[in-house]
C-alpha cells in the first residue's frame, strides 16, 4: 500500500440511492479501489444542511454504507467511514473559515443557485465547500473522483490548500487533483431528466421487482415516430448499442415490449445487489463494525495531520 496514491471521495446520505448514483459514482469507486489507497466516506455532516430528522439521518447513513458494500467496495481494502466520526474535519473546516473570505465563497455555484432560487440558505450550506476541503486535505488525497457538478468544490479545496501553505509558509497540504467522471453518462430518470432523488424519477438501487416494473412502465415515452428515446437512454446502461439497435428495430413501435425487455435487464442487474443488500441489512452489527473500524483509521490519520496544523498555526504551545 505504501506508495499507492491516495484516492478519496464521499456521498451525502440525503435519501434513497439510485442507479444513477451507481453508474455515476459507486461503480468508479469500486473499479479504482485496487489501484489506489482508497478512502470512501458518508458525508453526514454535509447532509445535515438539509436532513434534519434523527431517524431519517440514521437510516440514510446506514443505507449509504450498505450501498457501498453491496456494490463491491471491499472493507478490507478501503477505509470506509462516516465523516462525523472524524471530528478533526470540522476543526480543520473552522481553520479554513478563518482564511477564506465571504466574497470568495459567494462565487460558489451551489450557493449562487440556492440564492437565485430564493432558498433559505443556512450557514452550513454557505460554508459547505470549506468542510469539503477539510475532508479532502486532511487525508492528503491525491485524487478525488467526483461528478462534473463537484468540480468547483475541488478547485476550492486546491485554492484553500495553496492559501494555507502560503500564509503559514509550509507545505502542510497536498494539492489534490480532481478526477472528473465526465466520460460517465448522466443517467436519465423515468421522466427523461437527470435521475435524481429530488425529481421523483429514480429507479432505486435496491428496487424490488415490482418497483422496477412500475418505474420502467412509468417511463415517459415520446409519442413521436421512431424509438422511445427515454427507454433507449436507460437501456444503454445495460446493453451495447449494437444489441440495442437490433432489438429496437425488431420491436419498432412496440413500446410495451421494449419496456419489458428493459425491465428484464434492470432486474438482472439489480438482483445480486439486492441480495447482498438484504444480507447486510440482516447483519447490522457487521456493518456497524466496518464503520467503526474505518472511523478509527480515518481519525488516526486526521489526528496526525491536525498535529501539524495546530503546531504551524501556533495553537499548540511548546
Ligand atoms: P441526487 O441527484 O439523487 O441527489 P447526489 O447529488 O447525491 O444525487 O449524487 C451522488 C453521486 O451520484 C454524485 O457523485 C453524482 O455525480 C452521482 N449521480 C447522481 N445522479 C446521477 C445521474 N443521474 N447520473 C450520473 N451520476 C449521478
Ligand atoms: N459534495 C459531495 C457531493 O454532493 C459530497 C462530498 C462531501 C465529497 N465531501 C467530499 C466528495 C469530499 C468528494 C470529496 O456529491
Amino acid at each position: 500500500m505504501a506508495n499507492k496514491k491516495i484516492l478519496l471521495s464521499g456521498i451525502k446520505p440525503t435519501g434513497e440511492m439510485h442507479i444513477g448514483n451507481y453508474f455515476g459514482a459507486l461503480r468508479q469507486f469500486v473499479e479504482l479501489q485496487d489501484k489506489y489507497e482508497t478512502y470512501i466516506f458518508v458525508a453526514d455532516l454535509h447532509a445535515l444542511t438539509t436532513v434534519q430528522n434523527r431517524e431519517e439521518m440514521q437510516e440514510n447513513i446506514f443505507n449509504t454504507v450498505v450501498a457501498y458494500l453491496a456494490c463491491g467496495l471491499d472493507s478490507e481494502k478501503v477505509v470506509l467511514y462516516k465523516q462525523s466520526d472524524v471530528p478533526q474535519v470540522t476543526e480543520l473546516g473552522w481553520i479554513f473559515n478563518c482564511l477564506t473570505t465571504m466574497p470568495y465563497l459567494m462565487r460558489a455555484h451551489a450557493f449562487k443557485d440556492a440564492e437565485a432560487k430564493n432558498k433559505e440558505i443556512n450557514v452550513g450550506l454557505f460554508d459547505y465547500p470549506m468542510l469539503m476541503a477539510a475532508d479532502i486535505l486532511i487525508q492528503d488525497a491525491d485524487l478525488v473522483p467526483v461528478g462534473q457538478d463537484q468540480k468547483q468544490h475541488i478547485e476550492i479545496a486546491r485554492d484553500t490548500a495553496e492559501k494555507f501553505n502560503r500564509v503559514f509558509g509550509a507545505d502542510v497540504f497536498k494539492i489534490p487533483e480532481p478526477h472528473i467522471l465526465d466520460n460517465v453518462a448522466v443517467v436519465p430518470g423515468t421522466d427523461g431528466q437527470k435521475m435524481s432523488k429530488s425529481y421523483n424519477n429514480i429507479i432505486p438501487l435496491f428496487a424490488t421487482d415490482e418497483e422496477i416494473e412500475k418505474a420502467v412502465m412509468g417511463i415517459v415515452t415520446d409519442s413521436g415516430a421512431g424509438r422511445p428515446e427515454n427507454v433507449y437512454a436507460m437501456h444503454k446502461l445495460f446493453r451495447s448499442e449494437a444489441e440495442l439497435e437490433k432489438l429496437y428495430s425488431e420491436k419498432e413501435g412496440r413500446y410495451k415490449e421494449l419496456k419489458e425487455a428493459l425491465i428484464e435487464d434492470v432486474k438482472t442487474f439489480i438482483a445480486p445487489l439486492r441480495k447482498k443488500c438484504d444480507e447486510l441489512l440482516e447483519d447490522r452489527s457487521t456493518v456497524l463494525e466496518i464503520i467503526r473500524r474505518g472511523g478509527e483509521k480515518a481519525r488516526a490519520r486526521a489526528e496526525e495531520k491536525m498535529g501539524k496544523v495546530r503546531s504551524i498555526t501556533g495553537l499548540t504551545l511548546q
